[in-house]
């Protein structure tokens, strides 16, 4: 069968125009939670996508980062992690933050019920959704608030292997728990945060649109 030629170059476009599975887009620009701007939001969740390529270099397959923030006064990122592939399959970004976290307060000497207390000061912010592991941990410490950018629908359009119970779903469930319901922001930032997942299992996106922006962050990352 013949094909004609324009209908290949359309599809090619329409193919090519899938290769980044978007979120909607929202405008939130105008979202306040706990007195935080939005424009706050934005600038911590490119910290956490900082972080990744700290840890973990300019091209991660694994492309999850994650800080925890103290906005009660200093804004300071208390620590960070990412999904380091060791082979302790808990080691999510979110879950490599806790440890670190938890390490630091270790190292100021504060009790077993002081750092229990610490998680409700503070907020952590990850670049995707967290899995029911990490979206349940993150309930168990009773963080203030839970930040995250990419949803777990996004990730598995995308050919990820998730669980797609969504972090709201395990917050739902999570209502007897004793201690504050973490205030949830998600889809923040997608639009820097989405290409980070999109390339993994799509070959055409891995060479062209990646391989373009790790690219840019190595020539960056080699000027300095
Ligand atoms: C923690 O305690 C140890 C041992 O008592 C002490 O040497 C260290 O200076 C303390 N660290 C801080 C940050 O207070
Ligand atoms: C957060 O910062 C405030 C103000 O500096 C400080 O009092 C508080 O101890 C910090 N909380 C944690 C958990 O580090
Ligand atoms: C993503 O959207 C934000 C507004 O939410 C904007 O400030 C930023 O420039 C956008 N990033 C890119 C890479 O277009």
């Amino acid at each position: 069968m013949l094909v004609p030629l324009s209908f290949l170059s359309f599809y090619a476009s329409v193919a090519l125009a899938h290769f980044i599975v978007p979120n909607d887009d929202q405008d939130m620009s105008g979202l306040v939670v706990n007195s935080i701007p939005y424009s706050t939001r934005v600038k911590y969740m490119r910290l956490a996508n900082e972080a990744l390529f700290e840890q973990s270099g300019p091209c991660p397959f694994a492309a999850y980062g994650t800080i925890i923030v103290n906005h009660t006064a200093a804004d300071a990122v208390v620590c960070r992690g990412a999904n380091f592939r060791t082979g302790d399959p808990t080691i999510h970004g979110e879950i490599s933050a806790i440890n670190a976290c938890t390490k630091v307060f270790q190292e100021r000497n504060m009790t077993a019920s002081e750092i229990f207390a610490a998680w409700g000061e503070l907020s952590i912010y990850t670049n995707a959704e967290s899995c029911p592991m990490c979206a349940s941990a993150i309930r168990w410490a009773g963080f203030k608030e839970y930040v995250y950018g990419t949803t777990i629908q996004h990730n598995y359009n995308a050919g990820w292997g998730v669980m797609t119970l969504s972090s709201y779903d395990v917050f739902q469930q999570s209502r007897q728990l004793p201690g504050w319901q973490t205030s949830m922001l998600g889809q923040i930032l997608t639009n820097e945060t989405d290409p980070l997942f999109s390339w993994q299992y799509n070959e055409v996106s891995r060479k062209w649109r990646y391989e373009q922006e790790c690219m840019e962050r190595l020539t960056a990352e080699d000027k300095v």
